[in-house]
Formats: C-alpha cells, sequence, structure tokens
C-alpha cells in the first residue's frame, strides 16, 4: 500500500541536539502534518522534551545546548542565521507540563501577557481574552470572574489557560510536552478533547508517556528510543502492526 504523506507544516530533517559533548537525538526525520496531532513516545530519557524545545528553538536556550541539522516551518530552515528565533516561538508556541500561569497576573492579564510582553498592543484586547478562552472551553465557566488571580484556578482550568495565553499570540503549531501529567483522569479527558478541537486549526505535536493518551488524541506516532526516530506511522498502524521489533517490545510493556 502506498501511503501518501500530507504536507508537513513542521519538519525535523537530521535533526541532532547535543548537551555539550553529548549527542541526545541523533538525525531525526519526523513532519508534523498540518491540522493533525502528532505524539512524540519514547522511554523517559529518549529526548522527547529536547525534541519538542528543538522544534521552537527553546533547546539553545539551555547553557552549553546546540543543534545541527534543520527544522522547516513551511519549508524554511528555523535555524538560518537569518531567523528571528523569538518569530519562530510566537509561530511555534510550548505549552509545559504543569501549568504555568504568571502566579501575580489575573486571569485576564495571563491571556494578554504573552502580547504585553512582545510589547503588542492590542486594541481589541477584551475580545481576544474572550476569543481565547472561548478556544480553550473556558469562557462560560469564567467570564465573571476575569479579574480573580490565575493561582485560585483549578490545575485543570489553570492548563487551559496557559494554552489560551498562547493562542493570544496566534500561534501555527502547539507543542505540549506531557501536558497531562499533573491531571486526573477527568481532567485529562478535558485536556484531551481539546487538543482534538484545537488540530482542525493548529498543528499539534505532544510529548506523552501514556500510550494510551497517544493512541486517544494523535494521528500520526513517532517512537523515539535513545534519541533515535525508531518509527514513524499512523498512529492505527503503530498500535496494530508495528514494522520494528523495539516499538512492539515498547508497546508490550518489556521495557520503558
Ligand atoms: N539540561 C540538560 N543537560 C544535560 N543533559 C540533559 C539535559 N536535559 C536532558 N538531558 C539528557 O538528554 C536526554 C534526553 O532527555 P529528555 O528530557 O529530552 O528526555 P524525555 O524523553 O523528555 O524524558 P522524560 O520522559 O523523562 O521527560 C537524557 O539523556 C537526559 O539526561
Ligand atoms: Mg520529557
Amino acid at each position: 500500500m502506498v501511503v501518501v504523506e500530507a504536507e508537513a507544516k513542521l519538519e525535523a530533517v537530521d535533526l541532532e541536539a547535543f548537551y555539550g559533548a553529548e549527542r541526545v537525538l541523533k538525525r531525526l526525520r519526523i513532519p508534523l502534518v498540518q491540522g493533525a496531532v502528532t505524539a512524540v513516545i519514547g522511554p523517559s530519557g529518549s529526548g522527547k522534551t529536547t525534541l519538542l524545545r528543538c522544534l521552537s528553538r527553546m533547546h539553545e536556550l539551555t547553557s552549553g545546548a546546540r543543534v545541527q541539522g534543520a527544522v522547516l516551518l513551511d519549508g524554511m530552515n528555523i535555524y538560518d542565521p537569518a531567523v528571528d528565533a523569538s518569530a519562530v516561538r510566537r509561530r511555534v508556541a510550548t505549552i509545559a507540563a504543569k501549568p504555568n500561569p504568571f502566579p501575580s497576573m489575573s486571569v485576564r492579564e495571563n491571556v494578554l501577557s504573552g502580547l504585553t510582553l512582545s510589547g503588542i498592543r492590542a486594541q481589541d484586547a477584551e475580545s481576544i481574552v474572550e476569543s481565547c478562552l472561548h478556544e480553550v472551553g473556558l469562557w462560560d465557566q469564567i467570564k465573571d470572574r476575569l479579574r480573580i488571580p490565575a493561582t485560585a484556578l483549578s490545575t485543570v482550568e489553570q492548563q487551559q489557560l496557559c494554552i489560551a495565553r498562547s493562542l493570544a499570540l496566534r500561534p501555527e503549531v502547539i507543542l505540549l510536552d506531557e501536558p497531562c501529567s499533573v491531571l486526573d483522569p477527568m481532567a485529562t479527558a478535558r485536556i484531551e478533547d481539546l487538543m482534538h478541537d484545537l488540530r482542525e486549526r493548529y498543528t499539534l505535536g505532544i510529548a506523552t508517556h501514556s500510550m494510551q493518551q497517544a493512541a486517544r488524541v494523535s494521528d500520526h506516532v513517532a517512537f523515539v528510543l535513545s534519541g533515535e526516530l525508531i518509527e514513524y506511522s499512523d498512529t492505527d498502524r503503530l498500535f496494530t502492526r508495528p514494522s520494528d521489533v523495539r516499538t512492539e517490545d515498547y508497546l508490550t510493556g518489556r521495557f520503558g
């Protein structure tokens, strides 16, 4: 069967990442397809977080860390010296595992914080707050409490708020690193539903330890082991007919 791949919005090409002399990603080629969720799975230490950070020009912020190879965003190498890293970080948003709203700011200020920090004065601040909170499914429950501190929200609401905050900068790609790792099953379901909705308008990448989560939310899966891409495939296929024995061993819990 010939599988015709949809066009990649963001694509790692021969991507290598180093911490000092240690090479932790080895010539990865992974596409993130537009309008889909790509899950990166693999045991702890396999390089999932490092990969996501390389895709958004965050890796280089770690002292001694560097990248080799390319990451193409709409075909443009984000590591080209002429490219502005902060512009890339606006187009490729990252969401941390543990919700990290600014504690001294209100819900409203948090949504607008990316714009404020980038020096952008939004004419239509109120409508941005409304549309971003709407997009993450928080508006109805929170519209009368926009001025309460962000930290007064429940953990899952804080995670939704962090996603709303990134949406205010109108990203094209959203990368989520274990976004449910501190959430209970109900809250996890809420974030998974949200990812499902968001993929219609954005390109999503998620790192997860949970194979069940990858199976539920993703369209494509990349299995990474010790910094190497072992297998990239449609989600159904990877879980039902993995082509590499190491994928099968991981899926069946033989390691990791
Ligand atoms: N700041 C750092 N300095 C040096 N080495 C690092 C640093 N961060 C990560 N590493 C190493 O890079 C490799 C990949 O780590 P990474 O955190 O990307 O893996 P991961 O798949 O996200 O793991 P986990 O599932 O535990 O989150 C590991 O060997 C790790 O020890
Ligand atoms: Mg990680």
